[in-house]
């Protein structure tokens, strides 16, 4: 089946290359980890727990991507340096910043228990990224230089506020004693009301983060005749504490780092203002458009194989795709449609929403965090028989449509994807089932056409017309939005009290075809004859 008369959609997508000789920086931070925190009851004004899960996934993703040689992290964020010349993804901003935030997010979910063998995770944890570039190697170093005076400035007024707190204080009154304190009062409060040296007395993961990197060291593969080892390098990922992080000192000791990033030329010692503008920039999407959300799972072929997925369709893996997808509607209301197939899952902010104040960054990776995080955490309520045996993550990218034709004429391309796959790969799988090998499968369908699928479909099934007797999720995806319910309240004397509620419902429709929209206007609050408009337009719809 053609699918060329919406792959125009396509030409919406916009280039987000990071071109060289910029260093990419990917920043990642809690999302709303105040509260979180709170919910699971986190030390103040660290838990040590909660930091080295934070280390933990940093050691992660340094040894899931190899082009990440360094990362510095406080608190609830991370920044992740790749290499200079790196093609991780091709230097695509959204890709990178999306796939690490989300493999981090699995893998906090995952090692929580590790970490928390006595707490439950209440609910799912999220992040935000973003990405800095930094033109030059010095540009790095104030970057690295001002994120270590932050976690330096934050800890310290917090260890001063949580003492004087448990010293007694109210939190206003211990917020009013040190408004306005400079670096040296809060060292003499410390000092002189509690007898702690800040610098001596707290832990160095406290004041100084942390940074994961890359050593060269070099293992021992074998011994020659002659007792001479035969060595050979290799790279291993390292955790350290240190002072000052954008010393020649520090940096310039660490081979990896050197070579792949280059050598800090002079020290720096205080942050650089100058740069501080360029650190915080965010752009935004084209105000009044559709923005569509796109994610798509990484390396799904292979995830779906180790964790023996149907195949081609496992209904309890679309479910839990959908059950996510429920998950973030009813986080962001501003998200109306949703639309999903296989790994992957568009969704659709409307037009005049200001979330995040339409930051790209924000918006793509807080939805695949969230998404990531729900599918892990959702993990087990879908295969209870099943471990989950790797960290699923996916990759996110926005996309802006400037009317509610072409938004619809995007959705209508997923959907004509879902139905051309899903019939190639249910004939490819049913040769292979009757013993066909791959290759020849392969060479079988080259070059057919739909109709000449369904044929060897009913042929190999026994059953006529043996496609449409799948089931619908499968042949039409799953489409996700807000509906009415009325729900009966009472019942009482003067008759029954009914009582409207919105709630979010997963449903397999057919939404090329009009019909759809104009039975459901409110979703893209679309007046009646707009859709009848596009009905015009639209004449030579598809069979599903
Ligand atoms: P990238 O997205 O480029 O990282 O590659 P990918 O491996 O995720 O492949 P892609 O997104 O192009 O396609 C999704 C893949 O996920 C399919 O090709 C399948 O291999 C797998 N998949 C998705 N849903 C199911 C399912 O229900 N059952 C099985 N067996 N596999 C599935
Ligand atoms: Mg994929």
């Amino acid at each position: 089946m053609a699918n060329s008369k919406y792959e125009y959609v396509k030409s919406f997508e916009i280039e987000d290359e990071i071109v060289p000789p910029n260093i990419i920086v990917v920043r990642v931070d809690g999302r709303d980890f105040r509260r979180f925190s709170q919910v699971h009851e986190f030390e103040k004004p660290n838990d040590k727990k909660a930091l080295e899960l934070m280390n933990t996934c940093a050691v992660a993703v340094l040894e899931q991507f190899p082009d990440i040689i360094f990362s510095y992290g406080y608190s609830d964020e991370y920044s992740f340096v790749l290499k200079k010349g790196t093609k991780f993804y091709q230097r695509r901003a959204s890709k990178i910043l999306s796939l690490l935030v989300s493999f981090f997010t699995s893998i906090y979910v995952t090692k929580w228990k590790e970490l928390f063998p006595q707490k439950d995770l209440r609910y799912a944890p999220s992040f935000k990224s973003r990405i800095t570039c930094c033109a030059t190697l010095e540009v790095l170093q104030a970057y690295l230089a001002w994120r270590q005076n932050e976690c330096h400035l934050n800890n310290q007024y917090d260890t001063c506020l949580w003492h004087l707190i448990n010293s007694g204080k109210s939190v206003k009154e211990a917020e009013e004693m040190l408004k306005g304190s400079q670096k040296q009062d809060r060292n003499e409060l410390l000092y002189q009301s509690f007898n702690i040296n800040y610098k001596k007395d707290i832990q160095a993961i406290f004041r100084q983060g942390t940074c994961v990197l890359k050593a060269e060291v070099e293992d021992i593969v074998k011994f020659k005749d002659d007792g001479y080892p035969v060595k050979r390098p290799r790279k291993k990922v390292i955790t350290v504490h240190s002072e000052n992080i954008a010393s020649r000192r520090f940096w310039n000791d660490q081979l990896c780092l050197l070579k792949e990033l280059g050598q800090f030329t002079e020290d720096l010692n205080k942050p650089k203002t100058e740069y501080l503008k360029s650190f915080q920039y965010e752009s935004r999407l084209i105000p009044s458009t559709w923005v569509v959300i796109r994610i798509d799972g990484c390396h799904f072929h292979r995830f779906s194989e180790v964790n023996e997925f149907e195949k081609p369709n496992d209904a309890q893996a679309l479910n839990l795709m959908n059950s996510c997808a429920v998950g973030i509607l009813e986080e962001f209301k501003d998200i109306v449609f949703s639309y999903g197939v296989s790994d992957e899952y568009s969704f659709v902010l409307k037009k005049e929403s200001q979330l995040y104040e339409r930051h790209a960054s924000n918006i793509v990776s807080s939805v695949v965090s969230i998404f990531s995080s729900m599918y892990t955490v959702k993990w087990k309520e879908f295969f209870p028989d099943k471990e989950l045996k790797q960290p699923p993550y996916f990759d996110g990218r926005a996309v802006c449509y400037p009317s509610s034709e072409i938004l619809r004429d995007y959705l209508s391309w997923r959907q004509v994807d879902c139905h051309i796959n899903n019939q190639y790969n249910t004939c490819f799988w049913m040769l292979v089932k009757s013993g066909k090998s791959k290759s020849d499968a392969q060479n079988d369908l080259k070059g057919t056409q739909a109709q000449d699928k369904n044929k060897l479909l009913d042929r190999l099934s026994n059953v006529t017309d043996y496609y449409n007797t799948l089931p619908l999720m499968f042949r039409q995806g799953s489409s996700v939005y807000w509906e009415k319910e009325e729900k009966k309240m009472v019942n009482n004397e003067e008759g029954s009290v009914g009582k409207i509620r919105k709630i979010v419902v997963v449903k397999y429709c057919n939404i090329i075809d009009p019909s759809f929209w104009e039975e459901h206007p409110e979703i893209l609050n679309e007046k009646i004859n707009c859709c009848r408009v596009h009905t015009l337009h639209c004449s030579n719809s598809y069979t599903l």
